[in-house]
C-alpha cells in the first residue's frame, strides 16, 4: 500500500467506477430534498432513493459518488473510538436494476487489492456475510479470499431509517494486534474495537425499509440494486497509516489549529477529536442552509455546537473559539466542495453568535447544575431550567450528569417542556389577529432590497419579525407580482412558504418565526430549480406576447398572465376565436426565437425613454419614474419587474397546450416551456383514455378490424390537434362497428324468427329470447311487430342475472302490461301507451309469471 492523500483516494474511487461504466454524481446537499423521513443525508444512497424506489429513472443505471453525510446516532462514540464521526464522507457505487452480487463483489475485490488502485494486502481483509447468503460467500471464495476470512454474521442487514435496505457483506481491514490482542471474535461477536476497521459495506438492496412496520412486511423495490458505502476517513486512516481517523489529512489540520488556539499539545485527547468532528458538521450543515434552533435539524446542530464547547472548556477555552476553526475546515475541503467558499462568512457569523449565546450562560449554568443536585439527583424542573435559561440541551445535561454520577429526572423534564410549548401556543393565538398585522405592515417602512435578479443565495440580516414571517435587509426571494409566482426556499434552513410584497414594497417571507430575532444574520437560499423553471415560463410569455401581435395584429394586448414553474397562462383580447393555423404559427415563432439563442437584457431607465423605445406596458398599471424594460433582440420589449433567463436558448422548448375563450373577447393561452415538455404525454392523458375506450369497444366487438396507429407525440400544439382528430376517428369507428354488429344480430334473429314465433298468435303475444345485446331489442321488437301483426307484442330477453321486457301495442295497452309484469316480478319500468319497457332481476317470479304464456 502506498500513502494516498484524501483527494487521491476520492479520485481513485471515482475514476475506477467511471472506468466500469458508472456516471459520477456530485455530492448532494446535507439537507434532504423532498424527503421528510430523513433529518440529514446520512449515506450515499440517501439522495438516490428516488432512483431506487422507481420514482425517477436515472440517466445511467450505474452511479458513483462521494457523499457528505451526517449521522448522530453514534455521537457518544465520537472522540472515544478511532473511527466514529457525526460528519463523514461516504464513497459509493450503485447499480439501479443493473449489475448485482457477482459484479459488485468483483468490483470491490479489484479496487481494494489491485496494485493499480488501493493495493491492500488480501490477508488483511475480512468479509462478513448474511448467514443464508452463500452466494455472497462463494463470490469471495472464487476470487481467492480464504475461508477463514469469511465470517457469517446474523446482523448483516443494512437499513437506516426509511428507504433502500437489504442483506449486506461488510469488508474489514485488520490493523493488527497493536490495536487489540483479540482476534476475529471481535468481528464475530460485534465487539467494539479499533483493530478491525469496517471500511466498506456492500448492500444487496432489495427492500424499501419502513420503520413503522416489521421487517418481514417491507415491500420489495422494483429492481434488485446495489448500494455500497465506504468511509473516506477510514480509508485515509489505513492508507496514511495513522493511529485514528483524526490524524489523517481530513482532521489533523483542524487539530493543529486547536493546538495553536488552546496552547495545549495534542496527545490523542478526546476533546480535540470531538471539536474537530463537530466543527466539520457545523460548517458543512450551515453552509448547506441549516440553522441552529430549538427543534429538528436546528436542535441537533445546537446540541453539537454546545457539546463541542463543553469539550473546549476542557482545553481551557473560556470564550468563543469554534468560529476560528471554520477557515481551516474550508481550506482543507474547498477543492472538493467549492460551494463552501461562498458561505464562509455567514457560517462564521452564525457559529460565533451561537457560541456567544452559550458562553454567556455556561458558567452560571454549570454552577446552577452543581447547586441544584440534591442527594445525587437533579429534578425535572431544574433540568428544564438548565435547558430554558442556560441553553443546556438535555443530552448535554445528561453527559454532565454521567460524568458526575448524578441521576436526572427525564420524565419531569419532558413534562416541563410540554407545558412550555402549550403556553407559547396559547400566547401566539391571542396575538395573531389580522387587523393588527395589517397596521403593523403599514407602519413598517424600513427599506429592504431585492437582489434576486442576479443572486439566488444571500447572507442577510433580519430587520423585522412579524407573526407570520420576516423581512430581510436584502433578499434573493422574488415576491408574487407581475404574474410571476413567488420563490420558495430556505432561510437558515427553515422553509419559506410564500413571499408577499408589503405596502412599502419590502418582501415579507412567510416562515415559522420562532427562531428569529431582529438583527439575526441569516442565509437565504432560493429553490433554484423552481426559480429557473419559472423564469423559463416568464421569458417564454414575453416571446408569446410578441408572436401573438405579429400573427393576429397589434390590437391584441396582454390582459393578464401567470408565470409559474409548471406552466404559463397568457390572456389577450381579440375579436374572434383564433384558428388552429394561427395558433401553430404563433407557437412556431416562439420556438424559432428560442432556437435563435437571443440574449435577454434589461434596461433600467426613465419612463419617458422607455415609452420612446416602444416597450409594451400594461394598461392601467401604475409605473414609477424609473422603470425596468426587458429587451429580447429589440423584437420584444416589455415593462417588467420579473426575473428572466439570460438567453432564450435556456427556455429550451415551448408548446401551446390550449387556447380558450374566457369571455368578452378575451382568450387564454396555456403553454409549457422547458423540460416539462418531455412529459407532454401526460397532458394528452384524458384524450388518450377516451381514445383507448373507443378502441377497446371496437376490439371487443370485432378483433379483426384494423385500426390506425395513434399519432406520434412531437411536443407541439399539433399534438393536441392530432389527438382530437384521432379521437374523432376512433369514436366514429366505434359507432360504425357497433351499428354493423347490431345489424348483424338482428338479421340473424330474423333469419330464425319463424322458429320462435308461436303458431297460435294471441292478441297479447309473448316472445322470449336470451342474451341479446340490449341495444338490439328495440329494433327487434319493431321488426317483429310489423311482421306478426298482433295487438300487443311483448319481447322478453333474459341474460345471466336479469331480464328486460319491451312492450309494443297498437291498442295502447303497453303501459298497463308493463305495470302488470312489474307487479308480478318486483320489476321496474314504464313508458308510453304504445311502447313501454321494464326489467327485473327476480328471474323466478318472472318464470312463474310467464308460465303458459310462452
Ligand atoms: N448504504 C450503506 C451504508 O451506509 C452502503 O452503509
Amino acid at each position: 500500500m502506498k500513502y494516498m492523500t484524501s483527494q487521491e483516494i476520492r479520485d481513485t474511487w471515482l475514476k475506477f467506477f467511471e472506468s466500469k461504466g458508472h456516471s459520477i454524481e456530485p455530492s448532494a446537499s446535507l439537507i434532504p430534498v423532498d424527503d421528510p423521513t430523513l433529518l440529514w443525508i446520512n449515506a450515499g444512497v440517501a439522495p438516490l432513493k428516488k432512483y431506487f424506489d422507481g420514482t425517477v429513472t436515472p440517466k445511467s443505471k450505474r452511479i458513483t459518488n462521494i457523499q457528505k453525510s451526517i449521522r448522530t446516532n453514534d455521537i457518544d462514540n465520537v472522540g472515544k473510538t478511532a473511527r466514529h464521526h457525526t460528519f463523514f464522507e461516504m464513497m459509493g457505487n450503485f447499480s439501479i436494476g443493473d449489475y448485482f452480487k457477482t459484479e459488485a463483489i468483483q468490483f470491490g475485490f479489484e479496487l481494494l487489492t489491485s496494485p493499480k488502485y488501493f493495493n491492500m494486502p488480501l490477508d488483511k481483509l475480512y468479509m462478513t456475510y448474511y448467514p443464508s447468503d452463500l452466494d455472497a460467500k462463494n463470490e469471495w471464495l472464487k476470487l481467492g479470499v480464504s475461508e477463514d476470512h469469511l465470517i457469517p454474521v446474523e446482523g448483516n442487514f443494512w437499513e437506516i431509517g426509511a428507504g433502500p435496505s437489504g442483506p449486506d457483506t461488510e469488508i474489514f481491514f485488520d490493523r493488527g494486534e497493536k490495536f487489540d490482542k483479540r482476534g476475529i471474535e471481535l468481528i464475530k461477536e460485534d465487539i467494539e474495537n479499533d483493530r478491525y476497521i469496517e471500511i466498506w459495506n456492500i448492500v444487496f438492496s432489495q427492500y424499501n425499509a419502513d420503520p413503522t412496520i416489521p421487517r418481514s412486511e417491507y415491500k420489495e423495490l422494483p429492481n434488485k440494486n446495489i448500494d455500497t458505502g465506504a468511509g473516506l476517513e477510514r480509508f485515509a486512516c489505513i492508507l496514511q497509516n495513522t493511529n485514528t481517523n483524526f490524524e489523517t489529512d481530513l482532521h489533523y489540520p483542524i487539530i493543529q489549529k486547536i493546538e495553536i488556539l488552546s496552547g495545549v499539545k495534542y496527545e490523542g485527547q478526546m476533546a480535540f477529536k470531538v471539536i474537530s468532528d463537530h466543527i466539520k458538521t457545523l460548517t458543512f450543515a450551515i453552509s448547506d442552509g441549516a440553522n441552529l434552533s430549538n427543534e429538528g435539524r436546528g436542535y441537533v446542530l445546537r446540541r453539537i455546537l454546545r457539546r463541542a464547547i463543553k469539550y473546549g472548556k476542557n482545553l481551557g477555552f473560556n470564550e468563543p473559539f469554534l468560529h476560528l476553526l471554520v477557515d481551516t475546515v474550508i481550506k482543507m475541503m474547498q477543492s472538493f466542495y467549492p460551494q463552501l467558499i461562498s458561505t464562509t462568512s455567514i457560517v462564521k457569523k452564525i457559529i460565533l453568535k451561537e457560541e456567544e449565546k452559550f458562553f454567556s450562560t455556561i458558567l452560571d449554568g454549570e454552577k446552577h447544575l452543581l447547586n441544584s443536585i440534591k442527594d445525587g439527583n437533579l429534578n425535572g424542573k431544574e433540568a428544564f431550567k438548565l435547558y430554558d435559561t442556560y441553553g443546556f440541551p438535555i443530552e448535554l445535561t445528561l453527559e454532565y450528569a454521567q460524568e458526575h454520577n448524578i441521576k436526572v429526572d427525564i420524565e419531569g423534564f419532558n413534562e416541563e417542556l410540554e407545558q412550555q410549548k402549550q403556553r407559547s401556543r396559547q400566547s401566539r393565538k391571542v396575538n395573531a389577529t389580522m387587523k393588527s398585522q395589517d397596521e403593523a405592515y403599514l407602519q413598517f417602512d424600513e427599506p429592504s432590497t431585492f437582489v434576486g435578479y442576479d443572486e439566488l443565495q444571500k447572507e442577510s440580516k433580519v430587520i423585522k419579525v412579524f407573526d407570520n414571517g420576516i423581512v430581510l435587509s436584502e433578499t434573493p426571494f422574488y415576491a408574487n407580482s407581475g404574474g410571476q409566482v413567488s420563490d420558495t426556499g430556505l432561510i437558515n434552513g427553515l422553509p419559506v412558504k410564500d413571499v408577499i410584497k408589503l405596502p412599502h414594497g419590502q418582501h415579507l417571507h412567510i416562515i415559522e418565526t420562532d427562531s428569529f430575532e431582529i438583527g439575526d444574520e441569516v442565509l437565504a437560499i432560493v429553490d433554484e430549480n423552481r426559480r429557473l423553471d419559472t423564469m423559463k415560463h416568464h421569458t417564454a410569455a414575453h416571446l408569446l406576447h410578441q408572436a401573438i401581435k405579429d400573427v393576429i395584429g397589434s390590437h391584441s394586448h396582454q390582459q393578464g398572465s401567470y408565470n409559474g414553474p409548471n406552466k404559463l397562462t397568457f390572456d389577450i383580447n381579440h375579436y374572434e376565436s383564433l384558428t388552429s393555423n394561427e395558433i401553430l404559427k404563433i407557437e412556431k415563432i416562439v420556438k424559432e426565437k428560442i432556437a435563435d439563442k437571443l440574449p435577454v437584457v434589461t434596461h433600467v431607465l426613465p419612463i419617458d425613454e422607455a415609452k420612446k423605445l416602444g416597450a409594451n406596458m400594461l394598461f392601467g398599471e401604475k409605473y414609477g419614474d424609473i422603470v425596468r424594460v426587458v429587451d429580447i433582440d429589440s423584437w420584444s420589449l416589455e415593462f417588467c419587474g420579473g426575473t428572466h433567463v439570460k438567453n432564450t436558448e435556456l427556455i429550451n422548448n415551448f408548446m401551446v397546450t390550449s387556447v380558450e375563450s374566457i369571455g368578452s373577447g378575451i382568450f387564454r393561452f396555456e403553454c409549457i416551456a422547458g423540460d416539462i415538455i418531455n412529459q407532454v404525454d401526460n397532458l394528452l392523458i384524458n384524450l388518450n383514455e377516451m381514445i383507448d375506450q373507443h378502441i377497446n369497444k371496437i376490439k371487443n366487438i370485432d378483433s379483426s378490424i384494423k385500426i390506425n396507429n395513434k399519432p406520434e407525440i412531437i411536443g407541439s400544439f399539433q399534438d393536441i390537434l392530432n389527438y382530437r382528430q384521432y379521437l374523432e376517428y376512433a369514436s366514429n369507428l366505434a359507432k360504425q362497428t357497433e351499428k354493423a354488429n347490431e345489424d348483424l344480430i338482428i338479421s340473424n334473429i330474423l333469419k330464425d324468427a319463424d322458429s320462435f314465433i308461436p303458431e297460435n298468435l294471441y292478441p297479447e303475444t309473448y316472445i322470449y329470447t336470451t342474451n341479446l345485446n340490449p341495444s338490439s331489442l328495440k329494433p327487434l321488437i319493431d321488426v317483429l311487430y310489423d311482421k306478426i301483426k298482433v295487438d300487443t307484442l311483448i319481447l322478453i330477453n333474459e341474460s345471466s342475472d336479469k331480464a328486460s321486457y319491451l312492450v309494443k301495442s297498437g291498442k295502447n295497452e303497453a303501459r298497463n302490461v308493463i305495470s302488470r309484469i312489474n307487479e308480478m316480478t318486483q320489476g321496474k319500468g314504464g313508458g308510453r301507451p304504445d311502447f313501454a319497457q321494464g326489467g327485473t332481476s327476480n328471474l323466478n317470479l318472472l318464470k312463474t309469471y310467464l308460465k303458459g304464456k310462452i
